[in-house]
């Protein structure tokens, strides 16, 4: 009775249930949610293929240092990088000389006190200072930007879906707004101070376009021409070493953890097969343990009318 009585009221879940799953997907399909202009026009970033890419990866130091060129000549004006010292620049293979000179020669200079007053004031960077932002805080931050605060750089490979491939994107994707969009949107014209690129989620970001033309930066002689592509694709991969400086390390030291870890997973089978060989090995039962013999004795006793 009582399992009856619970078959009923799971039942009547069931029903409950089907019934809520059918009536939402009516009112689904009869009134979809309207479409916004996110939806139909934000698109998913591009192909990026940087060297540091794939579980066998390495940095492009030569591309990594051309990243940085873009990243103090262009965007160091609005973005700090609070993760990263001057000194780690060593490891994009400048020396020490030289990472004292860009330190020194560093356009923001960093939050310190005066010796003998103890008031708040500046000094020239060293190396183990990190990169500074070019705001003395977060209100002069909104001040100069429309209100949008530029964020640090340090993690923003890792902080966004896409990583490096979005910052590239970003960077490259600035456009007018299509017409279509505003044909199908009319309210979704971008705001005044804010500037139009569909590979942003919302599509209108307060950065305006930081690379805008050809031998914006100079490269050395040897490297690739400075195209806004170029120049895109130089400060992302820049991006990824900022977020992950040991990921070539990292790299490095994963494959033959992995094959020790096979090697061992090997091992342990074995052995485990080893220790229980002994034990797992079957006992037949004999005498009166034997299945067939105890099923004889008990047809046997019902028969002479014996309980056993
Ligand atoms: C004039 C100042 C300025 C310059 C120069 C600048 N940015 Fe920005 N950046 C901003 C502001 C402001 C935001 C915040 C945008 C927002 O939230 O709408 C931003 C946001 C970003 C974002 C985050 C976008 C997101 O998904 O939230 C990235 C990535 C970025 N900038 C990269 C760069 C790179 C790389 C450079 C150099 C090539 C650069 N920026 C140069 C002002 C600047």
């Amino acid at each position: 009775m009582i399992r009856w009585i619970a078959r009923l009221i799971g039942f009547a879940f069931v029903v409950v249930l089907l019934w809520a799953l059918g009536s939402n997907l009516k009112a689904y399909f009869q009134s979809p949610p309207p479409a916004t202009a996110e939806h139909e026009f934000h698109k998913e970033p591009k192909e990026l293929h940087l060297a540091s890419n794939g579980p066998f990866g390495r940095f492009d130091k030569q591309q990594l240092q051309r990243g940085f060129q873009v990243y103090k000549e262009v965007c160091s004006g609005c973005h700090s990088l609070n993760r990263v010292a001057f000194r780690d620049l060593h490891a994009l293979g400048y020396n020490e000389a030289e990472v004292k000179a860009i330190a020194n020669q560093w356009p923001t200079e960093v939050a310190s006190i005066n010796p003998e007053t103890g008031e708040p004031a500046t000094r020239k960077a060293i190396p183990s200072d990190y990169f500074p932002s070019p705001y003395a805080n977060e209100t002069a931050g909104r001040a100069a930007n429309n209100n949008a605060l530029p964020p640090d750089l340090s993690l923003m490979a890792k902080a966004r879906e896409g990583g490096a491939a979005y910052i590239y994107s970003l960077l490259t994707g600035y456009q007018n707004q299509p017409a279509a969009l505003l044909k199908e949107f009319p309210t979704a014209k971008t705001p005044a101070g804010l500037h139009y690129n569909p590979y942003f989620a919302n599509l209108n970001l307060a950065m305006p376009q930081p690379l805008t033309s050809e031998g914006q930066v100079t490269y050395a002689p040897g490297n690739p021409k400075p195209t806004v592509d170029q120049m895109a694709k130089d400060v992302a991969a820049f991006l990824v070493w900022t977020a992950e400086p040991n990921l070539q390390g990292r790299h490095k030291a994963g494959w033959p953890v992995i094959l020790f870890l096979i090697v061992a997973t090997i091992l342990a089978y074995l052995s485990y097969r080893n220790i229980w060989a002994e034990a797992k090995r079957k006992v037949a039962p004999v005498g009166p343990m034997d299945p067939a013999n105890k099923a004889k004795r008990t047809r046997a006793s019902k028969k002479a009318g014996i309980d056993e």
